[in-house]
């Protein structure tokens, strides 16, 4: 597991423990947990121009409640709001897989005081949200490391994992306490340990071997990648799986996000030409978006 020093953590987190055989350390596993019933997510296929997978960094929350007088929390609490909207209309949209990032490795590093309200509102949204998540047949999993949250957030995590479990509409991946460094670091580690074991030989690590030890194994990659709050950056997110990613910044803070914006990111996403690493002369036309 990965050693991580914020302060915050004394407070929120526990002692990482070593994992049993076989387990990854992102806690959860998309495909092949003892919920997969061997139906296939809906997947409403990238030729219609509509991305399949879409990964959003929701930022702009602090903001949003400053330009207001607000606490910052009182962003968040709009953001998850926007969580809800942005459900729907993907849901609508006919995005079949959608990861949000709710809490990278780095938000430690806020105020305790924050991060404690951060905390309360993802198990208060995560008890508010499962049952209407079911009735929209959304399948919800977490990637990251759970084991520093609170006993209770993890306790709501699984609740809310185990009551979506059998849905197969929309797959939310919802990225908490996760960092792209940390995933690769994870799966570097798990590849080191087989090799140690006999069980690999060096030699034969290739990029399939790589993947597969990461979080999102046996999901495609993000076809779009969404980030709110007019910064531009990847933030550690999803490092290796947006290697090909067609990227969108919307100046928009998250709180405002809503069918419109994320109507305006498809179309942006509809209008690219994706080559990865081909030229524009080689795509048959409906290779283009
Ligand atoms: C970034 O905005 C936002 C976060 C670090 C938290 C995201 C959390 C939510 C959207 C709340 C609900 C989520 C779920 C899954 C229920 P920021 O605070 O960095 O904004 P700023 O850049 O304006 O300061």
């Amino acid at each position: 597991m990965p050693v991580i020093t914020e302060p915050a953590m004394e407070t929120y987190g526990q002692a990482s423990t070593a994992l049993s055989p076989g387990a990854t350390a992102a806690g959860v596993m998309v495909s092949g947990d003892a919920c997969e019933s061997g139906t296939s997510h809906a997947a409403a296929g990238a030729d219609s121009g509509v991305p399949v997978h879409v990964a959003i960094i929701m930022d702009g929350n602090g903001r949003w409640a400053k330009s207001r007088s607000l606490p910052r929390v009182a962003g968040h609490r709009e953001g998850a709001r926007a969580v809800r909207r942005t459900v729907e209309s993907a849901i609508r949209s006919g995005v079949s897989w959608l990861t949000i990032y709710a809490f990278s490795s780095e938000n430690w590093r806020r105020p305790q005081r924050e991060v404690g309200l951060l905390m309360e509102l993802f198990m208060t949204s995560l008890q508010e949200e499962a049952s209407r998540l079911d009735e929209h047949d959304v399948r919800v999993r977490f990637i990251g490391d759970q084991t520093l949250f609170p006993q209770r957030l993890r306790e709501a995590i699984a609740e809310a994992e185990r009551v979506t479990c059998h849905n197969r509409g929309l797959l939310l991946i919802i990225a908490a306490n996760y960092g792209g460094r940390w995933d690769l670091t994870q799966a570097a580690r798990a590849l080191a340990r087989r090799a140690t074991d006999g069980d690999l030989e060096p030699e034969a690590i290739d990029e399939t071997l790589l993947a597969r030890e990461l979080c999102l194994y046996g999901l495609p990659e993000p076809d779009l990648f969404v980030r709110t709050g007019g910064e531009q950056r990847i933030s550690n997110f999803l490092l290796w799986q947006l290697a090909y990613t067609e990227l969108y910044f919307a100046e928009c803070m998250w709180p405002d996000f809503g069918p419109a914006e994320l109507e305006d990111a498809l179309h942006a996403f509809a209008t690219r030409q994706r080559r990865f690493g081909r030229t524009g002369d080689q795509l048959e036309p409906a290779e283009h978006a």
